[in-house]
């Protein structure tokens, strides 16, 4: 197997080597979910939780790869009966029979297949859409800005894209790697050659190599061969910061709506100092999580939603007919382990985060069956006795609202 070049370097891996490698089979035992374009997401992030599924919904997995996206947001507005129509496009042949067999698997009937580039978008008439996924994409165009482009062009004066681009400073060591590589593993060499030297470099790296010190960088241990190839061997692959992905942004006429997760991008997440973190919190969305980048250091990936709509799309709780909805969780389950005064915690890429929840946190849990709005769980909340003052359980709410949201757990939507 050996990559032809130049033009066609990029489409050629895809072929050799799909990406990430799936395996129909898995269908059966499972559905992987992500982030990007879970529904949830996008209703809450682009459509303020008002999305109505009984109306046809068009989206388009614009390099949608071995299907993830595609396959997650089929399945989940075939479950809702949607009248969808999801587009799938990609270059890669091999990649777009993986997400064939994923669909068949599922007897999904609601995905349009089509083979060709995201750059082509203007001119072939697929229609509009309301929603465009393009997640990994559009940071290995030679022209990452002309691809968003594209995007847009096809996107509904009022629809969103999610997207997920490389972070610079999350993959600090990847860069220098990839340019020893194409010194002694150049794109004219057979694939598994330059495989084989990958692995060989990777071993023997000196203990003071970046690549070596940053210990978050695993795509080449859990992606396999297609993993290390897309990580280290790229034949174009460049990274973003959020200043950059302002600009991008700006200039496809799109506007950044949130990053995800939005804990991650909140400076004081990082900062206990509190003026600077008081300083820092005060500052417009896109200036606020360019500082939690450079504070944390540690974003290799940055998931954001963009819309054309010049309105906030966002759902907000203070509209208390909102309604919570946990993502993939268990309401019940979780609420049990909520027990008070212990504190809720992740590990963001080795930053350990802890927040504490409110008091009524385990029992407004309790009462989230995603159809419950805001104010029914205050009144479930009182035929169980023992009712707070609304304006105490609306400030628990927000405090539990903003924790649970930040790390993706919770997020809303509204009756259509
Ligand atoms: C890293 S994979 C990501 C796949 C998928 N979006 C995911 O996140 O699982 C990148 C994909 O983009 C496709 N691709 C790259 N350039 C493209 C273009 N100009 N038009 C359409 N697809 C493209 C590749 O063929 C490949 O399948």
């Amino acid at each position: 197997m050996t990559v032809p070049s130049p033009l066609n370097d990029l489409q050629a891996q895809y072929e050799a080597l799909p990406y990430p490698p799936r395996d129909p089979r898995d269908e059966a035992i499972r559905l992987i979910t992500g982030t990007p374009s879970h529904i949830l997401e996008v209703n809450h992030y682009l459509f303020s939780g008002r999305l109505n599924f009984d109306r046809p919904f068009r989206a388009l997995i614009a390099g949608g790869g071995t299907g993830d996206a595609c396959i997650m947001l089929a399945q989940q507005l075939a479950e809702r009966r949607c009248p969808a129509e999801i587009v799938y496009l990609d270059l890669s042949q091999a990649s777009r029979r993986i997400c064939e067999a994923r669909a068949q698997a599922r007897g999904l009937r609601n995905i349009r297949f089509a083979t060709g580039s995201l750059l082509d978008l203007p001119s072939v008439d697929f229609g509009t859409f309301d929603y465009i996924d393009c997640t990994g994409v559009l940071h290995h165009l030679p022209d990452p800005a002309a691809g968003l482009r594209a995007l847009s062009s096809v996107l509904q004066p009022d629809g969103g894209v999610g997207v997920m681009l490389y972070g610079e400073y999350g993959r600090s060591g990847v860069y220098p790697l990839q340019e020893l590589l194409r010194t002694i593993a150049p794109p004219s060499m057979p694939v598994e050659d330059r495989l084989a030297m990958a692995k060989r470099l990777i071993r023997f790296l000196p203990t003071t190599n970046l690549f070596r010190r940053n210990p978050y960088l695993n795509d080449h241990v859990t992606g396999g061969d297609a993993g290390l190839y897309d990580l280290l061997l790229h034949s174009c692959d460049r990274p973003f910061n959020v200043p950059q992905i302002g600009a991008l942004a700006q200039q496809a006429g799109l506007r950044v709506v949130a990053f995800l997760e939005p804990v991650r991008y909140e400076p004081a997440t990082y900062m206990s100092d509190p003026v600077i973190a008081r300083l820092a919190s005060a500052l417009p969305l896109l200036e606020r999580a360019a500082f939690a980048e450079r504070l944390s250091g540690n974003l290799r990936t940055h998931v954001f939603y963009a819309t054309r709509a010049g309105f906030d799309t966002v759902a907000r709780p203070e509209d208390t007919s909102a309604i919570p909805v946990l993502r993939e969780m268990d309401a019940q389950k979780f609420a049990a382990g909520l027990q008070h005064g212990t504190p809720l915690v992740a590990n963001l890429d080795g930053f350990p985060w802890r927040a504490q929840l409110p008091a009524l946190a385990a029992r407004i849990v309790a009462q989230i069956d995603g159809r419950r709005s805001v104010a029914e769980i205050y009144t479930s909340l009182g035929a169980l006795g023992g009712l707070p003052r609304w304006e105490d359980f609306y400030t628990q709410f927000e405090d539990l609202y903003v924790k649970l949201n930040g790390v993706n757990h919770m997020l809303l939507r509204f009756r259509p």
